[in-house]
């Protein structure tokens, strides 16, 4: 295995050389693979994806672009499936940054031999930034929640997001630099439409499989929303749970006020890989349309035309 293991890291030495480079936003180059521009680390943490993990059909995965929603989603889902377990009065969210509570498949594949989790119980609960056509055929049989959320907003929160980590030997990255490169597609995991069509066709092909959703309808809708998320990881609320108003209870302890009030997302810190981010990083403002105070009326022109020429035909509008 070991012999696999070199003949794997020869392939990604050399793909690394041959691929196609663009700027990147938190190192200095993203490389486009298989039509995504990815951090070079994720790029080896996906060949060590296919090769070694095996995914159990009971597997639930959260996947997004980034800034789409995954800190609350993750919130969301573990209190949603451990409502038995905590009491939200002492609750494991309390004492836990949601990004903590269930791995992140490309930062636990950083090193081989890879993090078997075989300590998990079922469900287990992954999260994941890859496109869905970037994952092994074997996540066929798992289910999928996907959250997705305005490009504009999702650029907004991630030029701020990827500035704050930037490696500190680069200069900042400019808004209309972030802009530019978002346009053209080069951002981490990106063409955003590419990422989000990934999944919505899926979704269409495997409706039980793959439930798609939007951080603006989650915003409006928080109580529909969980009750969902419920039923579809295969445990919808009983009547007995609605007396006690649990869905109530879960929406308010993930809200953004609650979450980024708790001590643990003020000070601790989450580590992903060999790096480390403040927790308090994945609460900016949680709101819908910030970008407003970003953007002249010509750049929301051109991402809105953008976005609106490639999901042109999928029946899905962002
Ligand atoms: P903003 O930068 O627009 O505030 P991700 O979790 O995918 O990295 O996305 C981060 C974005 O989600 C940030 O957006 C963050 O503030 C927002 N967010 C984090 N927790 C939230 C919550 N509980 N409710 C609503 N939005 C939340």
């Amino acid at each position: 295995e070991d012999g696999d293991y070199i003949k794997l890291c020869e392939e990604y030495n050399c793909l690394i050389e041959t691929i196609p480079k663009g700027n990147g936003w938190r190192v200095k180059h993203l490389h486009n693979y298989n039509g995504f521009w990815l951090n070079p680390i994720y790029i080896k943490a996906n060949l060590l994806l296919h090769a070694y993990f095996k995914p159990h059909p009971t597997d639930i995965f959260l996947a997004s672009f980034m800034k789409s929603g995954t800190t609350w989603l993750k919130a969301l889902m573990i209190s949603t499936i451990n409502r038995h377990r905590y009491s939200f009065s002492d609750h494991h969210l309390h004492y836990h940054g949601p990004q903590s509570t269930f791995p992140f498949l490309e930062t636990e594949l950083h090193s081989y031999p890879i993090t078997d989790f075989t300590d998990m119980s079922a469900p287990r609960l992954f999260s994941t930034h890859f496109p869905r056509t970037l994952l092994p055929p074997s996540v066929t049989s798992c289910k999928f929640i996907y959250i997705c959320r305005d490009p504009k907003d999702v650029l907004v929160s991630k030029w701020f997001f990827m500035n704050k980590i930037r490696d500190k030997d680069l200069p900042p990255l400019s808004f209309d630099e972030a802009l530019d490169l978002f346009c053209q597609g080069i951002s981490d995991f990106g063409p955003i439409w590419e990422h989000v069509l990934s999944y919505w066709r899926a979704s269409l092909d495997a409706p039980d499989k793959i439930l798609f959703l939007k951080y603006e309808e989650v915003k409006e809708q928080p109580e529909a929303m969980v009750r969902k998320l419920a039923a579809f990881m295969g445990e919808p609320f009983t009547k007995e749970e609605d007396e006690k108003r649990v869905v109530e209870n879960i929406v308010n302890m993930c809200s953004f006020e609650n979450l980024s009030n708790l001590e643990v997302n003020k000070t601790g810190v989450f580590k992903f890989g060999k790096a480390e981010v403040g927790n308090r990083e994945f609460f900016r403002k949680g709101k819908i349309g910030d970008w407003q105070n970003y953007m002249t009326e010509e750049m929301k022109e051109r991402i809105d035309g953008i976005i609106h020429e490639k999901l042109k035909g999928s029946g899905l509008t962002l």
